[in-house]
């Protein structure tokens, strides 16, 4: 676990993980691009939480709504009215804050006095088609819940699920931040991974209870380091408009301990809105055996919320480790690592061993992300898989034209074995599977 985020920074631009934003254009503030690697990780961070969350289980299926939704949904959710910040202006050099985090003196100025707090609106507008008027007006999503709940009737009628169940979602959200910074941390374009899970009132704290389990159990599968993650119970006061209870799960970053994710009781707040703004029934009935009631009432609702950013930040806090001054490493679990492993020939001119490592990296790539190598020696090789996460590295050799075997060389131990090529991808399937 680094204790520098300069460090982070500078890993993710040198390997292609995270680069500034329209950077030939002298950037644009806060805003990041995923290089090559990045993708990859971001990619396999989302689709284990999808393989664990929907497909791992029975009462969960997943939905992938429009970016720009109806306005009268943001109306409807409270967050015309209620999503905004408390922002203050230096009245010296017109900078702008967060009323909540300013810490005395203007960060640009140093001047000490701010006009009065104004309730800043945190919801990014556009407008949608050739017109610039007000009934034109539409919102980038500032979270991809809503429509989880918009889309509820649509859901239920189509999968036949049953209470309790859930809708699952991974996509961007919008957020027009008065203060973003940190890197990846608060920007004002970011992804999200959330559940709205469907339940009768009277099992919420069963369920929230279920929930809190289930995200620790995820952060351990990601290889997010659970001593450096706080559980905070959220005070009523703090609490968003819809909440009876949140939990925060703060990390350590190197910045400071700071939220990562969220886990809210949201009651039937935003069934029972949209149900009054849009005047469709927005119920569910109890249904089907002798033992139920046929009851109608809109289900509660507990809702565990992950950002993909602060996912793969975390993580590659987690993942740093330079305690070896030989080498920098990043220890990703397998499952998520942008490459699963790397295939080097002993010496690149010797045509017989870069055919057999070509011939056995050509198989696993047909499976697996794999990476090819053949620059410098093999310590500088293995010296650059290890700073990218990648947890095997196999050297094709002399030995191989004898007998068909390879060296495989583990990323953390650094210990070697030597392994047929023919039990390759059973041993990198048995590494990734979860
Ligand atoms: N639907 C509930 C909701 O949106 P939230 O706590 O406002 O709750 C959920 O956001 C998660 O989204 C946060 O825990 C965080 O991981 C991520 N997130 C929120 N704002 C962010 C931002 N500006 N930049 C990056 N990630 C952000």
């Amino acid at each position: 676990m680094t204790d520098s985020i300069d460090k982070i920074v500078s890993l993710c631009k040198r390997r292609g993980f995270v680069y500034p934003g329209s950077e030939i254009y002298g950037g644009l503030a806060n805003s990041w691009d995923y290089g090559p690697l990045g993708v990859e990780l971001k990619n396999n961070i989302k689709q284990l939480w999808w393989k664990k969350f929907v497909h791992g289980r029975d009462d969960v299926v997943g939905i992938d709504a429009a970016l720009i939704m109806n306005s009268k949904v943001w109306e409807a959710s409270g967050h015309v009215a209620t999503f905004s910040d408390p922002l203050v202006e230096c009245v010296k050099c017109h900078s702008r804050f967060r009323e909540d985090q300013l810490n005395g003196a203007c960060e640009q100025c140093g001047g000490k006095v701010f006009t009065e707090a104004k309730q800043f609106n945190l919801m990014l507008k556009t407008f949608l088609g050739p017109a610039e008027g007000s009934e034109n007006t539409v919102y980038f999503r500032p979270e991809t819940a809503q429509a989880m709940f918009v889309d509820f009737k649509n859901v239920l009628d189509t999968s036949r699920k049953t209470i309790p169940f859930g809708i699952a979602q991974i996509g961007k959200a919008f957020r027009n931040e008065i203060t973003p910074g940190n890197f990846i941390f608060r920007t004002r374009e970011f992804e999200q991974m959330e559940i709205e899970y469907f339940i009768k009132k009277d099992t919420w704290q069963e369920n929230f209870e279920h929930w809190r389990k289930e995200m620790l159990g995820w952060m351990e599968d990601v290889g997010i380091d659970l001593k450096h993650v706080h559980e905070i119970e959220i005070p009523a006061e703090d609490r968003a408009h819809y909440s009876k209870r949140t939990i925060d799960f703060e990390f350590d970053f190197p910045f400071g301990r700071k939220e990562l994710y969220g886990l809210a009781y949201r009651t039937d707040f935003d069934l029972k809105n949209h149900e009054n703004a849009s005047g469709q029934n927005l119920k569910y009935r109890e249904q089907g055996d002798n033992t139920s009631s046929g009851e109608e009432y809109w289900p509660h609702v507990i809702e565990p919320t992950w950002g993909v950013d602060r996912s793969l930040l975390a993580i590659l806090c987690s993942a740093y480790d330079d305690t070896d001054s030989s080498r920098t490493v990043l220890k990703l679990s397998p499952k998520i690592a942008p490459y699963k492993a790397a295939v080097f020939p002993l010496m690149k001119n010797k045509p017989e061993l870069v055919e057999a490592a070509k011939k056995v990296y050509t198989s696993l790539k047909k499976e697996f992300v794999v990476a090819w190598d053949d620059r410098g020696n093999v310590g500088k090789r293995y010296y650059s898989q290890d700073e990218i996460g990648t947890p095997y590295c196999i050297t094709v050799d002399f030995q191989t034209l004898e007998d068909e075997t390879v060296t495989i060389r583990d990323r953390d131990t650094t210990t070697q074995e030597r392994i047929k090529i023919s039990e390759l991808d059973n041993f990198l399937r048995s590494k990734i599977r979860s």
